[in-house]
């Protein structure tokens, strides 16, 4: 057995095991809200904050919006930039704290993104990050997993069990197992066999389940206000869907709309001034 170190999870960083990340989870409902949100709100552009594999990013650019897509895995983004559409999406290679200067309508953390934050600092970060993205009026909405469904009590080999034929790869079994929880923070592990040549590969996660008046708590400290908390369609009672606004600013001396230096750099709202070409 190979145990993958690296510095995303290995999930998303090795080669093999993010090729088959979308065949694995082919229903993807999940992303239906957001794809909501971004036509309730008119954006335009919108920022796929761990746009992992890029299905939410080519959905979206497939429908004529501009879109980023932020990843720190490079496998996941190999993957990414091969799918049909891919050509449209402006892809970073980029933690959520480290974003170029963006001026967008909406920013989104899909699939559960926000539990890879498990310390307060990097969290933190992550959502000032997120704020400096938005232009005034701008819309960051992202779901988490809320702790009182305790959703980990079912990540045990028996209750995750999967094994699907991947195309160009063969059948391949995976399951995750909890080794850990320590007051809100859970690890497991995610072990995937490919059975046509024996391989098995291992990634280790820790995912942080905060209360919902934490989240809340930490949008405000990062600037935000929050508009909405709706329960997640595909999965009521589980995930939780916040929705929260940078405030437009008040109009400043001039009758122009203040704005933060970031956003100042950041003529074009998805390539940026001094960003044209993408990375
Ligand atoms: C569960 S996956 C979700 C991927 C994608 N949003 C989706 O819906 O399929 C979590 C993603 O978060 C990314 N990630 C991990 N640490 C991150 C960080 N510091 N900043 C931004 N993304 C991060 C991972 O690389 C991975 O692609």
């Amino acid at each position: 057995m190979l145990t993958v170190a690296a510095m995303a999870d290995a999930l998303f960083e090795e080669p093999r095991l993010a090729a088959v990340y979308d065949p694995l989870d082919p229903d993807r409902s999940d992303l239906d809200v957001y794809a909501a949100v971004t036509v309730e709100f008119g954006a335009r552009t919108v920022l796929d904050i761990g746009c992992g594999t890029g299905t939410f990013a080519c959905l979206l650019a497939g429908r004529g919006i501009q879109v980023i897509g932020v990843d720190p895995a490079a496998a996941s983004l190999d993957v990414a930039r091969a799918k049909p559409g891919a050509g449209r999406v402006r892809w970073i290679q980029a933690e959520a704290a480290d974003l170029p200067p963006l001026q967008v309508d909406l920013a989104t953390m899909t699939g559960n993104v926000a539990q890879v934050f498990v310390t307060d600092r990097e969290w933190g970060a992550a959502l000032r990050s997120a704020y400096a993205s938005l232009r005034p009026g701008g819309r960051l909405v992202f779901e988490t997993r809320d702790l009182a469904a305790k959703a980990w009590l079912e990540w045990n080999r028996a209750g995750s069990l999967s094994r699907a034929e991947v195309p160009g790869v063969g059948m391949v079994e995976s399951w995750a197992e909890v080794f850990a929880v320590h007051a809100d923070l859970v690890s497991f592990r995610s072990t995937f066999v490919f059975e046509a040549d024996g391989t098995t590969l291992t990634s280790d996660s820790t995912l942080r389940f905060r209360r919902r008046g934490e989240v809340a708590d930490s949008l405000r400290s990062a600037g935000f206000e929050l508009d909405d908390l709706r329960d997640a369609p595909d999965r009521p009672g589980r995930e939780l869907v916040f929705i929260a606004r940078r405030p437009a600013e008040p109009p400043s001396g001039n009758g122009l709309p203040a704005r933060d230096s970031r956003s100042r750099q950041a003529a074009n709202p998805v390539y940026g001034s001094e960003l044209v070409g993408g990375q």
